[in-house]
């Protein structure tokens, strides 16, 4: 089958939290895509819906085999069913994690500039938010293992919320950064919440490297969360899983999940989840083609109209991390609002400068097309003057 990724869905009404923008405005800010869910996830919801009954529903077996067998094939990773639970999303689950494995006042740790909701999760339950910046040379982000050994290893550091591939860099880690984060998750007794939800939107043919497989080090410190939602854009349908090697840490995760009320699926939930894994595979492939070439658009494109940006180089996700330092603007995403009505995200909100911007390359191509040439246009003739501060949407989870 072919798919078509040049026409999207109107989402402009009345429900998309990333179209509550101005009629004339084009938002590429929220982490979620404009294309329509694939026609075999469809056709597997349809089926659901005919069955005319939602009332409550189980984990069944076959859910942990799409799972697994996913993982098996796509990252080489092989899950003991046992560890796999379900639950509502992948920031509840952080949540639940910061709230049942750390206590209040502790440290979480977090690699930044990164995904914004990580603050939320720890601000919003007590705890410390304790910040180690990525290393950036360049347009190059790398851990630095230094700092972060001297974070986890003041005792008050209970957790470190790692995000594989990274959000908003776009990184996939190498198998020897991971295990040297594991190493010293496990010297220092630390937790790792490893962030996997965007491990399958990748360039065509470069695999991530799932925490927990590194070796036993790691698969006994942390906790994954992984989800169909961010690669096959069912974020609405709230349906992700954690995965806990060790067993007193699954104990720990079944509980909390189960007591902050996140472990019970929706009448979608399951077969969502299942259709994406078992049959979402050609929609997919044929998506990360079409996202790498939207990617290498807008790369050309700042080169050559836009240079003072420096774009970073990123093997996963559908982002794109922008260093607009050499504009000289404070306030980029005011700017780009107000001069070309174009909803960007900031970089303050993931830990950065507002000169820093998110640019989300999940639309259809002529759409990213007059994204850019809008933004062109406000850059070469308006730069001079600054733009006032204005946000964009306010929403508690937008990201
Ligand atoms: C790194 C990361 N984690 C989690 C989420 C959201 O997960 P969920 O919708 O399952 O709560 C996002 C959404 O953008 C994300 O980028």
């Amino acid at each position: 089958m072919t798919y078509d990724f040049d026409h999207a869905p109107n989402r402009r009404a009345p429900d998309a939290v990333k179209w509550a923008v101005g009629e004339n405005e084009l938002p590429l800010w929220i982490a979620d895509m404009d294309f329509a869910a694939a026609p075999e996830i469809r056709e597997a919801l349809g089926e659901r819906l005919d069955r005319a009954v939602f009332g409550y529903g189980d984990i069944p077996e076959s859910w942990y085999q799409a799972y697994r067998n996913w993982w098996a094939r796509r990252h080489a990773f092989s899950m003991d069913p046992e560890g796999l639970i379900f639950c509502t999303g992948v920031v509840p689950a952080i949540s639940t994690a910061v709230r049942k494995l750390t206590t209040p006042a502790e440290n979480v740790a977090i690699l930044t500039p990164v995904y914004n909701i990580f603050y939320n999760s720890i601000r919003n339950n007590g705890r410390n938010v304790l910040e180690v910046p990525l290393k950036n040379d360049g347009g190059a982000y790398a851990i630095d293992l230094d700092r972060l050994e001297t974070a986890l290893a003041d005792p008050q550091t209970r957790m470190l919320i790692f995000c594989n591939p990274h959000n908003p860099v776009g990184k996939i880690w190498d198998r020897e950064t991971l295990a040297a984060v594991g190493a010293l998750a496990k010297r220092y007794g630390v937790t790792v919440v490893s962030d996997e939800i965007h491990c399958d939107i990748a360039k065509p043919g470069r695999g991530y490297i799932p925490f927990a497989s590194v070796d036993e080090t790691c698969a006994g410190v942390s906790v994954t969360c992984i989800a169909p939602t961010k690669a096959f854009n069912l974020a609405g349908l709230q349906t992700a899983a954690v995965y806990c090697a060790d067993p007193l840490l699954r104990h720990k995760m079944r509980r909390a999940l189960n007591t902050d009320e996140v472990a019970e699926p929706n009448a979608f939930a399951v077969t969502a989840a299942e259709a994406a894994f078992n049959r979402g595979e050609a929609w997919l492939d044929a998506l990360n083609v079409y996202l790498w070439e939207n990617r290498a658009l807008a790369e050309r494109f700042f080169a050559e109209r836009m240079p003072a940006f420096t774009v970073t180089k990123a093997e996963a996700t559908y982002l794109l991390w922008l260093d607009g330092t050499a504009l000289g603007v404070e306030n980029l995403p005011a700017f780009f609002r107000e001069r070309a009505g174009v909803v960007l995200s900031g970089g303050r909100q993931y830990g950065a400068t507002n000169a820093f911007l998110r640019l989300n390359l999940a639309c259809p191509r002529s759409r990213l097309n007059e994204a850019l040439e809008r933004m062109a246009d406000a850059v070469n003739t308006g730069t001079a003057s600054r733009a006032a501060a204005v946000s964009p949407t306010k929403r508690a989870r937008s990201g």
